[in-house]
This record gives structure tokens, sequence and C-alpha cells, in this order.
């Protein structure tokens, strides 16, 4: 019997069919009307809706007006949340919202890698880490998605800066890609199950990611598990069939029944099999059906509702990145805020995220809101422009002095970072700087809140008491930073992503972003705190930094076992508590170091984490669980993750840089294959093989007798003479042990070893 939706597919023509493989405009599938084919809507984004009108008043810029929505705060603070339970509760607003406006797909999240902090769009990004990225990915999927709407998972793969971002080609190494790149999303598909997934504009080791089979099909389809429909970037379609048959079901925005012909014509022609658009039509289908069922025609949501929980997402997701004790603030102090973002605040991103906000709560409005009389504001700079103005200047500095303390709001203005460009340097406005050199001069206890979607350079950070890394902090933003720096909630924020002291400090600073339309990922798995962290580079805050304004004590560390062994899990637990005199949370980091390194490795990698909040003195235990697939790496020659055996140490920590408890596990790693034999195998790698060991042994002890080769295979290493002649022997081919056995072993003897070599496979 068949489905409603092959019997659907059964009764279309071949054109109806290859309508549905493009958009009918900028934000709709087409209909079929003969058929009762309904057409669904997608809109951006990520944090918050832009649904815009149809017609005239389409863009993909978020420079034309779209129906007013909640702005969240965008991914690059969300991350810092590390909160997977927020993000869905987040999503669940942005289903809700997405009901109301008769969407049937929401576009994102996005889960690129924050590959430099120069990328325009690391504001749209969650992560320099692909753990911590793909989780909070699928806590938003699942959310939106619980909602009868469907999630658009972007850009799949490799989009990681904006520069020639429609042409540019990331080259990089396999296992970089799979372990960084598309680690990134593979837990957000394989657990989250995302209606759709969006394929990035560029080209990854060549091919365009809208025609890249490998991406699209085999390892999103084949090995992951994805069963919606592809989706392309607006106008990221080189060829439309090559597209199709890699993969991409849907071309957005519409082409006119252009592309559309292109794929009749290739059916008839037999270029492309029929079934294979019976295929794509199959997948659109199963989605446009499921989102126009679960579409709730009298939907509708609670924007004051949605205002508290953008400002509740906010507190969550703001860093304390340095504090003297200034904060929190007192209501009886006298405060100066300074910095025109206080009352015109960057609160999101320009480009296609870009929301129009139900209201937005200024921090100007919200601190006065909280200490009415004792308040003062000046400007201090103008935004709009990089050079001082002296008159604004010299307010500023006056009220500073006369002030108990400054509240300073500087950051990027949205010329600095956006979609479409990315940034050359990681300044601030020479303004901005002359007036945190100015303020701070006269007024030591200067607190600094940052609006930026992007790391910048702070050499003031030294000259102030207290920085907040406030990122884009959506449209409630006033109302959590007044929460935060009054202390009605202590900071729980931790960075995503490590903030450099230096642009030459970052991973890819020689190869970002390319020759040409060239980007060689040349600094390869070394990507954030793992370059720092291998390196001994001194960030400028780490990875997974965030201060409180309690203090957390962590416990004795138990293992559920000293030895991890084939299918076995791992459980990690100790005692977390919270001693110090308010509420709080802790956001509890698990890195692994491998300590053998088999094969090159960062330091260490993120591998679990939570968050809890704990009363003052109360005491939770905390139990995090690995397996084996946190032990593995990507192994190139088998195309497959693998164990290596060996010590692996445990650390656990209130930050990459600040980790309080270790302890080592031994791994039973996967057993190995035998590598590929030839008269240029190296020595070496048959050496843990000990049949392979044999067979060499049997070779040559006759002719050569105890030859230190023997001895070094075994790697004893009596003394310095046999160590060097171990290393030797090591990364020697088979074919050297003619040159080397003074003549007694033979062209004949090594393809009679090379033949028993083969047979143990
Ligand atoms: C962006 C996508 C966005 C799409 C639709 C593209 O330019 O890269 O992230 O979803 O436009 O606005």
């Amino acid at each position: 019997m068949n489905t409603p939706v092959e019997t659907l597919i059964a009764r279309m023509t071949l054109e109806e069919k290859a309508s549905l493989c493009s958009g009918a405009d900028f934000w709709h599938t087409k209909a079929v009307e003969r058929l009762d084919i309904p057409s669904i809507m997608m809109s951006d984004g990520p944090h918050g809706l832009r649904k815009q009108p149809n017609g005239p008043g389409e863009d993909h810029l978020g420079l034309l007006d779209s129906v007013p929505a909640t702005c969240f705060p965008t991914a690059a603070g969300l991350a810092s949340s590390w909160d997977p339970a927020l993000l869905r509760r987040l999503g669940e607003a942005l289903g809700q919202e997405a009901q109301a406006e008769g969407l049937g797909i929401v576009l994102g999240p996005g889960a690129n890698i924050k590959r430099s902090p120069l990328c325009g769009r690391n504001f749209e990004y969650f992560s320099e880490d692909p753990l911590l990225s793909s989780t909070l990915a699928a806590a938003h999927i699942e959310g939106v998605q619980s909602q009868g709407v469907g999630a658009s998972l972007k850009h799949f793969a490799a989009n990681n800066q904006e520069h020639r971002r429609m042409s540019v080609d990331a080259q990089i190494d396999e296992r970089t890609l799979r372990e960084i790149y598309l680690e990134s999303f593979e837990k957000a598909v394989r657990e989250a199950r995302p209606w759709t997934v969006m394929c990035a504009y560029n080209k990854v080791n060549g091919t365009y990611c809208a025609e890249h089979e490998k991406l699209l099909t085999e390892i999103l389809r084949d090995e992951w598990g994805f069963d919606g429909f592809v989706v392309s970037d607006w106008a990221a379609v080189n060829e439309r069939v090559a597209g199709l048959a890699a993969g991409l079901e849907l071309e957005m925005p519409a082409t006119d029944g252009d592309r559309d012909r292109l794929i009749v014509e290739a059916v008839r022609s037999g270029e492309l099999a029929e079934a294979v658009l019976d295929r794509a039509v199959h997948r659109l289908l199963t989605i446009i059906l499921r989102a126009h069922e679960a579409h709730r025609p009298q939907a509708s949501y609670d924007a004051e509702a949605h205002h508290q929980l953008a400002r509740e997402v906010a507190r969550e997701c703001m860093v304390l990145l340095q504090n003297d004790g200034t904060l929190p603030l007192v209501p009886t102090q006298r405060i100066a805020v300074i910095g025109e973002f206080a009352a015109k605040p960057r609160y999101q991103g320009g480009g296609s995220s870009h929301v129009n906000p139900t209201r937005v709560e200024t921090p100007l409005e919200a601190l006065r809101a909280t200490v009415p009389e004792s308040l003062s504001y000046a400007q201090g700079f103008a935004i709009a422009h990089d050079f001082s103005d002296a008159a604004l200047l010299e307010e500023a500095v006056a009220q500073a002095r006369g002030a108990d303390v400054v509240v300073l709001f500087i950051g990027l203005p949205e010329r600095y970072e956006s979609e479409g460009y990315d940034r050359s340097h990681l300044d601030l406005p020479a303004n901005q700087k002359a007036l945190i050199e100015a303020v701070s001069e006269v007024q030591p206890r200067t607190v600094v809140v940052l609006a930026n979607g992007a790391p910048i350079m702070m050499p003031w950070a030294s000259r102030v008491a207290a920085i907040l890394e406030g990122y884009l902090g959506g449209q409630a933003l006033g109302a959590a930073i007044a929460d935060l720096l009054f202390g009605a909630v202590s900071p729980s924020g931790k960075l995503a992503e490590t903030f450099p002291q230096r642009l030459e400090d970052t991973p890819s600073y020689l190869s970002f972003p390319g020759e040409g339309d060239v980007a060689r990922y040349s600094e390869g798995l070394f990507v954030g705190y793992r370059h720092y962290d291998s390196a001994g580079v001194a960030p400028l805050f780490p990875f997974g930094h965030g201060l409180s304004y309690t203090r957390f004590t962590y416990g004795e560390l138990s293992l559920s076992s000293e030895r991890l062994g084939r299918d076995e899990t791992l459980t990690i637990s100790f005692d977390l508590t919270n001693s110090g005199e308010r509420a709080g949370k802790e956001v509890v980091q698990l890195y692994l170091h491998d300590s053998s390194c088999t094969v090159p490795t960062p330091d260490q990698a993120l591998k679990a984490f939570t968050k809890l909040a704990l009363e003052p003195g109360e005491t939770h235990r905390v139990a995090l669980t690995l397996t084996r697939r946190d032990f593995a790496y990507y192994d190139v020659e088998q195309q497959r993750w693998c164990v290596p055996t060996g010590a692996f140490e445990i650390r656990i920590g209130a930050s990459s840089r600040d980790i309080r408890l270790t302890r080592s596990v031994e791994v039973e790693g996967d057993p190995r294959p035998l590598p590929t034999i030839d008269r240029n195998t190296l020595i070496g790698d048959l050496s843990d093989f000990p049949q392979a060991r044999e067979y060499i042994h049997e070779a040559l002890a006759p002719v050569a007798g105890d030859v230190p080769l023997l001895a070094a295979m075994q790697g004893s290493k009596e003394d310095e003479a046999s160590e060097m002649m171990t290393a030797m022997w090591r990364y020697s081919p088979l074919r050297a042990l003619i040159s080397f056995s003074g003549g007694s072993f033979n062209e004949v003897m090594l393809e009679q070893l090379l033949v028993r070599l083969k047979m143990l496979k």
C-alpha cells in the first residue's frame, strides 16, 4: 500500500514535481492547487522572527521591514549561557511566534564554528567548540519543533567567514572537518532531527556545498540519519541538476521556473533519473505536509511574557569577565552612566537575522528605574563615528569625577560587524578607547559593559574595576544588565569562545580569510582554546571563563571505573558546593587530555558540561557521563571514529584554564588494523603487532643475528645508543632491511617477507 505522499507523487506530472524543488517567491514553497498541495512559508532566523511581507518589501539583508517579533540575545550570547534547557525554552517561544505568524519553518540555528574572531557573522554562531555548539543547536531545534514548526540548521558546512562567502573554497583536512566543523552539526542532526538543513554558500574542498554529495547525502543522511529536506542558502545554487542529484531538495529563493525547466529537461534527456526527483519530492512533501498539518490558525503569543523571557535569557548570557569587588553596585551610590550605547543600545546584529523588536528596554531606562535619584548620564562619544568629540569627552570626565562609580557602555558599532563582511582588526573605535582612558584616569571604580558580537582587544582591561560582557543582548538587555549590575541575580555566563590578547595570537591569523577564493584551514584541529592550550599562548580571557558573585567549591572526584573497556561508559562524579553568600549558578566543564597522544591531538577538549543553580551553602552531586566516542578521533585511513589505547586525564574545570579536579583513566582502544603492507611500510608501524614482529625476527635472525632491530622492535631502551637505534629502525621502511643487513638480506627474502605479512590481514 502506498503512503499518502507516494500516492500524491504518483499523481504528479513531471513539471509539478520539478516545480516543488524551488520557491514560489522569496519565502514560500510552491503550492500545487490541482492536488491540494499547500505552500508553506519560511522566515529567518535564529534569535527572533523576521517575517517580511510578500512582494516589493522582500529582501534578505534585513534592511526592509518585518513584522514585530521578540528579539532574543544572539547566539554568541546564548552560547555563554551553557544552558540547553534555556535554549529549548527560547526555541519554544520562537516556535509559538512562528505559529502565530503562520510560518512553517524558522531558518536557524546557525552551528558554524568560530574559526576566527574576525568573522562578521560570529554573533550568529554559538562557539569555537563543536560540543557546545551542537548541544545548544540541538536544544534550540527541539524547542522550535516542539511547537509544530520546523527548524533549519545552517549553514552546512564550514561557512566560517563572510569574505567572498559565495565563492570561497574552505580547504580542510578530513580529520579536522570531521572533528571540528562537522562535529558542530552532527549531534544536532542525530539528536534533534531538524526538519530541514540549509546548505552553505561556500565550497568545501573544491565542491560547492549546494552540490556536495559527500556532505549532503553520504554524511548527513546515510551516516547521521537526516530525514528532512535540504534547502539552499538564498542563491547558493550553482548547477541545479547536479545539486538535486547530490541531495539538495529545495532551491531558494524563486528563479521564475527557470531552474525547474532544467530539472524537467534533465529527466527527459535521461541525465537525471526520475527516481532521484521523486525521492526529493518525497522528502519535500513529507515536511511541507507535516508543517501544514501542524499549523494552528488561531495561534497567538503573549508578547509581554516573551519580553520577560528575553530578559531572563539575557541574564544567563552575559559574562562577568573581571571584577575587583566593585560589583554588585548598591543603589545608594552616585552612579554616572556614560556612553551612547546606554541610550541607544546595540542589541542584535546586522543582516538576515535583523529582527523588528516588539519593544526595546534600554540600559539607561532600566538603570534609572532602579536608582531614580542618584544617576547621571553623559553620551561620552557618538556611535556614528570614530573620532572623539572634545565636548562629549569633557562632560563625561566631569560626571565620572563627581560619581561614586561609573558604568561605561562601550561596544562595536553595527558597521564594525555584520553578515556579509568580516572585520580586519579587533579594535574598538578610537573615540571609545579615548573615553575609557579618560574616564578610568579620574574614576578607578569604572565598570565597563560591552555590546559586541565577538571578541575585542582590551589593552585597557587593567585600568577598569569590572567588565561585563553583554554580547548582543536582545530587546530586554537593559533590564538584564540592571539585574546583574545590582546583584538581583548573580552573573552565570561563561565564554563560549576565547578572547585573545592580540589578533596575532589567534589560531587562523596566518590563513584567514585566505588568498582569493582559497581559504586553507592550516591550523587544522587547533581551533580556539585547542590552539591556545596546546601552544601555551595566554589568552586575555580563556574559553569557559566567567565570574560570579558567589563561590563554588569542587569536592573529591570519583570515577565509575579506573578503566574504560570496550562498549562501556564512564561516569564522573563529585560534590559541588555554593560556598559563598549568594545564590548562583556554576557551569562545570569536563575536558579530556590524551596523555598517550597516539595521534596528534590538542592538549584538551571539552567533552561534557552542566549548569547548576545552588543556594548559599547548598551542595549538589554532579554526575557527568562519557561514552567511547568522547575518547575517539577520526581515523582518515580507516574512515571511522577510533578510540586509541592509553591513559587519558579527566579534567574538571570552572574554565579551560581553571581546572579544579583531575584523574587518570586507562582506556582500552579499538583494535587497530595492520597498516598497508608494501616495501615502503615503516618497521615502526608494524612493531605493535606481535605476529608481524615475529615474522621480521624470523626473516632476519638467521642472517643478521641479534641485530639491534629486534631489540628495537621490542622497545628495549637500555642505553642511549640503543634508543638511537630504535628510532633509526622505527622510521626505516622494510626495503631498508636489505641495505642495513650487510648484504645478507636480499630482494627475494624481502618478497617472501611481504607475502607473509600480507597474509596477516
Ligand atoms: C543567509 C541565511 C538566511 C537567508 C534568508 C542568507 O543570505 O545567509 O542565513 O537564512 O539569507 O534570509
